[in-house]
């Protein structure tokens, strides 16, 4: 299995509070990161597929991934607030989350693409935190 994995990167702000939660209770959830003006990270985002070669001798034309994933996610939260996306509506727009939901954006349009499987989405979200959903290996 041959895979593929390529980085891309999107500015956003984020809150991170619940609505159900006191003043005190998101601050000592969430700690600075509760502070309701928002704050931004440069967000880092790695995808990584697999699968087999095409008669060209590749997995995906990395042009096509990068348009995939710029049409379902960067576009849509580059220099926004993540908490007005409706996709966080019901969740807290932590990098778990976003790595969440940047799965479900990207694993639609890429079941289109015969042969080609969603195997890791990583979210790096300052130099110290990493998040990755899919397969741990
Ligand atoms: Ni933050």
């Amino acid at each position: 299995v041959i895979a593929l994995s390529r980085r891309y990167r999107f500015p956003a702000a984020h809150v991170l509070r619940r609505a159900d939660f006191s003043e005190d209770e998101n601050l000592r959830v969430y700690g600075k990161c509760a502070n309701p003006n928002g704050h931004g990270h440069d967000y880092a985002l790695e995808v990584t597929v697999s699968g087999a070669l095409d008669p060209s001798g590749r997995l995906l034309d990395p042009a096509r991934l990068d348009a995939l994933v710029d049409d379902a996610l960067v576009r849509r939260f580059s220099h926004r607030m993540l908490n007005d996306d409706p996709l966080f509506a019901e969740r807290v727009p932590t990098a778990e989350n976003i790595a969440l939901v940047a799965r479900e954006l990207l694993a639609g349009p890429l079941a289109e693409r015969a042969g080609v499987r969603l195997r890791r989405v990583r979210v790096r979200e300052t130099r110290n935190n990493t998040f990755d959903v899919g397969d741990l290996r």
